[in-house]
């Protein structure tokens, strides 16, 4: 993921070594006397504080599109994440993210749509029902989880967005504040954080607008309160804590297309073809498995959305 000059220790395989994951494992263990018991997981340890208080959401049904592979526990769902407007390491945004104000919060939708809107967060909420998606997550560094998501696919907002013709292309920008999250003062990436689809990926079935985890409100760390999830990509491309969705003509510069263009291209499907040009993605880690196993072409939705890229060369449009 991380550009080279930011993150030049990182190679995907090193990303955790078994060894480290293993001590990172002993180290939640020997803090579990200090972690409270909860129903699905476990709340606040004085390393990780669990930044919002936990509130559960209530959900209609679990999507058919679930996977039924187990699920990463909700510790390793909440404390090992990729955040960088709140710190580069794994831990730094169980760490910091409490700093996330996440009422109120509004929604921007513009660009190419008839009537522009600024939408609050309880009004998004209230805009279609609320379904678990239990989704594999694969991160282009080369580990992955199962995630039970709460939301509602992303076509529901376009559908009320009213876009006009010329939309080909949706952008998600993540809130850039220095107050909330210290890192967007580092050169890292260009901030704001910016991920965008094209519209007839925005529209299918598998793209979710995720307000939740596990039953629960998204904590913090994980892009409250509310973010994309794009399971046929590179985690990378679920932008997180979300406030602006913009309808454009033209295919979006993307924040890591930006940082690193011979790295990260703007369609990202999981490819295991397809090499990072500095690490092999034939092979992936789940987390809190030791043994690795192969990556699936689109992260194992293929037959799902295989069709989206019909002739297209998937080298060259990685
Ligand atoms: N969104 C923002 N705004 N900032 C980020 O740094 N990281 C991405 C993505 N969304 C990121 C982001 C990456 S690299 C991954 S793998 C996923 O979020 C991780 O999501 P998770 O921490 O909820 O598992």
């Amino acid at each position: 993921m991380p550009p080279p000059l930011a993150f030049p220790r990182i190679t995907p395989s090193e990303i955790t070594p078994p060894a480290v994951f293993a001590a990172r494992r002993a180290f939640i263990r020997s803090t579990g006397a200090l972690i409270l018991a909860g129903g699905l997981g476990s709340a606040g340890t004085v390393a990780f504080a669990t930044p919002t208080p936990r509130e559960r959401l209530a959900v209609s049904r679990r999507s058919p599109l679930s996977t039924s592979e187990a699920t990463t526990p909700y510790r390793d769902v909440t404390r090992y994440n990729n955040f960088y407007e709140f710190g580069p390491d794994k831990d730094s945004p169980a760490k910091h993210a409490h700093r996330l104000r996440t009422r109120p919060w509004s929604l921007r939708i513009e660009g190419e749509v008839r009537r522009p809107q600024t939408i609050s967060i309880e009004d998004l909420l209230a805009w279609a029902p609320l379904e678990e998606r239990i989704y594999r997550l694969r991160c282009v560094e080369g580990w992955s989880m199962v995630i039970p998501w709460i939301g509602f696919p992303l076509a529901e907002l376009i559908r009320r967005a009213d876009i006009t013709g010329n939309a080909k292309y949706v952008e998600f920008h993540s809130l850039a504040d220095p107050e909330q999250m210290p890192h967007v003062r580092t050169p890292l990436l260009d901030w704001p954080y910016v991920e965008g689809l094209r519209l007839d990926e925005a529209m299918h079935p598998l793209t979710l607008l995720a307000v939740g985890l596990y039953g629960e409100v998204l904590p913090n760390q994980n892009g409250a309160p509310v973010r994309l999830v794009v399971p046929w990509k590179y985690g990378f491309k679920s932008a997180k804590s979300i406030v602006r969705v913009r309808f454009v003509e033209r295919q979006p510069k993307t924040a890591w297309v930006k940082a690193a263009p011979e790295e990260y291209g703007f369609y990202s499907n999981v490819n295991p073809a397809v090499d990072h040009p500095r690490w092999s993605q034939a092979q992936e880690r789940r987390i809190g498995e030791f043994r690795k196993r192969p990556t699936l072409p689109f992260n194992g939705y293929a037959e799902q959305v295989a069709q989206l890229y019909a002739g297209m060369d998937l080298r060259r449009n990685f």
